[in-house]
């Protein structure tokens, strides 16, 4: 060290903790260099999560203490970027949004010494108490009115000037998807997995009647899209990118209200996106929060975010509710800014969809089942879409075409979904259902037994008088009741 200048000032210990060793020295240097000193509140993120984020308190000799947001972004690309993004989303967008919408960076970003970053924030809405995540009231019977006021804001609010331009709908689907469709980006490594690498159509287990387009070859190889594919006039401007609940951050207390909701985490913003994407990815990601492996609610789910208008239970009618508020808000935008442009609109939502669900399935960390389900959902709407193009030209016979997943045997699919039926959809909890036949031998028939079972519904209440729910009571002494059978 040289004379005159000064031994940087150690962090916070309990931010130490948890920080790389660049980040910590990088922090250290700041200290020194603006005089100011940060002091730990708390973590906003658990465990071993990619980019830390705490509440820390900032004092300095000219400085009232102020509550900021630390971020800490790792060099991956993704996360690296965002420092860079948010500060082009703030200046390039109009002042009313960014006032309202956004937070403001209160100190520069510091560059830290492997390519680690500190992105600093203000808090949203000036409180952690009364601000939090919309994911936080999802189930609100408001939900449907807070994602609607999100959406409209996104469109008049954040956009009210945009970019025309006539594409292709394979140069939008690429330009949703960015790196996602990149050679040996996420869905291409998906596709490998599954084996429908050079697969152009494909069958999911649980309608194996119908073939679909395999969305991510649709978005990875132009050479499948017919030369007769039509171009359309598609619009761009600011696009959040990661639009799910968990980064739009609305007032809570004393009721949830949507009017100042911030947005967060602009690590994947655009200024020149698809404007139709952000919309799609906000009410995917809402019913991607009630996915489950249930068959009955995985085709409900599938129907409600394709937009089908068949009857759906009353638990599902919120959802159909958010998705339907969003599409209108949409479509009520395009009308009033670009008249007799509809088709071209209806298009560049069909498409964000495709992606839209294509983003979840690139989502390394989401359970096989969820990323199953996505795919079949882009596949579906890209099949409808070429459908109405009079692009789809499937072969013929669909015995001949891969399925993809794991192969359900139709019988247990079905005893399932009739249970399920008779349920009226299992919600909230875990449930495990076992199948249960009667000739089952004497053996398995007494393990069977055993289970602690909540509640017992049959499809063959013999089983009760013979199989394993008699010798639950006969061998196991377990008090139980046939309380349906399923018919
Ligand atoms: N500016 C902010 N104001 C208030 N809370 C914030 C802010 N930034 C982040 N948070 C909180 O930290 C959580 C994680 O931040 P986020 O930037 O979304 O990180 P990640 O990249 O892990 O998704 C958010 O869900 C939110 O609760
Ligand atoms: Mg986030």
């Amino acid at each position: 060290m040289t004379d005159g200048e000064s031994a940087p000032q150690p962090l916070d210990r309990n931010l130490a903790l948890h920080l790389e060793g660049s980040v910590v020295n990088g922090l250290e240097k700041w200290q020194v260099s603006t005089g100011l000193t940060l002091t730990y509140d708390r973590w906003m993120t658990e465990g071993r999560t990619r980019a830390p984020v705490a509440v820390v308190l900032v004092k300095g000799p000219q400085l009232p203490p102020l509550k900021i947001i630390l971020k800490a972004c790792p060099p991956e690309r993704l996360t690296s970027r965002e420092p860079r993004l948010h500060a082009q989303a703030l200046s390039g967008s109009p002042s009313e949004f960014v006032n309202r919408h956004l937070v403001d960076q209160p100190f520069e970003t510091i560059e830290c010494e492997d390519k680690w970053r500190v992105l600093f924030q203000s808090i949203a809405g000036d409180s952690l108490r009364l601000v939090r995540p919309l994911s936080s009231v999802l189930q609100d019977e408001g939900l449907p009115e807070l994602v609607e006021y999100v959406a409209k804001s996104l469109l008049q609010g954040w956009n009210p000037e945009f970019d025309t331009r006539k594409v292709t709908p394979y140069e939008l689907l690429r330009s949703d998807l960015g790196s996602k469709v990149d050679r040996n980006g996420p869905l291409a490594k998906f596709m490998q997995e599954q084996g429908i690498a050079d697969t152009t159509w494909v069958r999911f287990s649980s309608d194996l009647g119908a073939v679909v387009p395999n969305a991510i070859l649709w978005a990875l190889d132009s050479s499948l899209w017919p030369p007769e594919t039509e171009g359309f006039w598609a619009h761009f401007g600011h696009s959040h990118g990661d639009l799910h609940p968990g980064n739009v951050l609305i007032q809570v207390d004393p009721a949830p209200r949507a009017n100042d909701f911030r947005l967060i985490d602009l690590s994947a913003y655009m200024p020149n996106g698809s404007l139709a994407k952000d919309l799609a990815h906000l009410y995917l990601s809402v019913i991607g929060e009630h996915l489950s492996s249930n068959p009955v609610r995985r085709k409900n789910l599938l129907a409600l975010a394709l937009g089908d208008s068949q009857p759906s239970s009353l638990e599902l009618r919120g959802l159909r509710e958010v998705v339907a508020r969003v599409r209108r808000v949409g479509a009520a935008w395009q009308a009033s800014t670009m008249k007799s442009r509809q088709d071209d609109w209806n298009d560049q939502t069909a498409l964000a969809l495709v992606a839209g669900g294509l983003e979840f399935v690139g989502l390394r960390n989401l359970g096989l089942s969820q990323r199953l389900w996505f795919l079949q959902l882009s596949c579906v709407a890209l099949g409808r879409y070429l459908e109405r193009q009079n692009l789809n030209t499937p072969p013929a016979d669909p015995a001949t075409v891969r399925v993809v997943g794991p192969l359900v045997d139709p019988e247990i699919e079905l005893a399932v979904e009739r249970l399920a039926e008779r349920c009226g959809d299992f919600k909230g909890t875990r449930s495990v259902v076992a199948v249960l036949m009667a000739d089952l031998s004497p053996a398995a028939s007494e393990r069977a037994s055993k289970f602690p079972w909540t509640a017992v519904m049959s499809f063959d209440p013999e089983l009760d008088t013979t199989g394993s729910l008699a010798a639950a009571r006969q061998v196991s002494g377990r008090v139980h009741r046939l309380i349906v059978s399923v018919r």
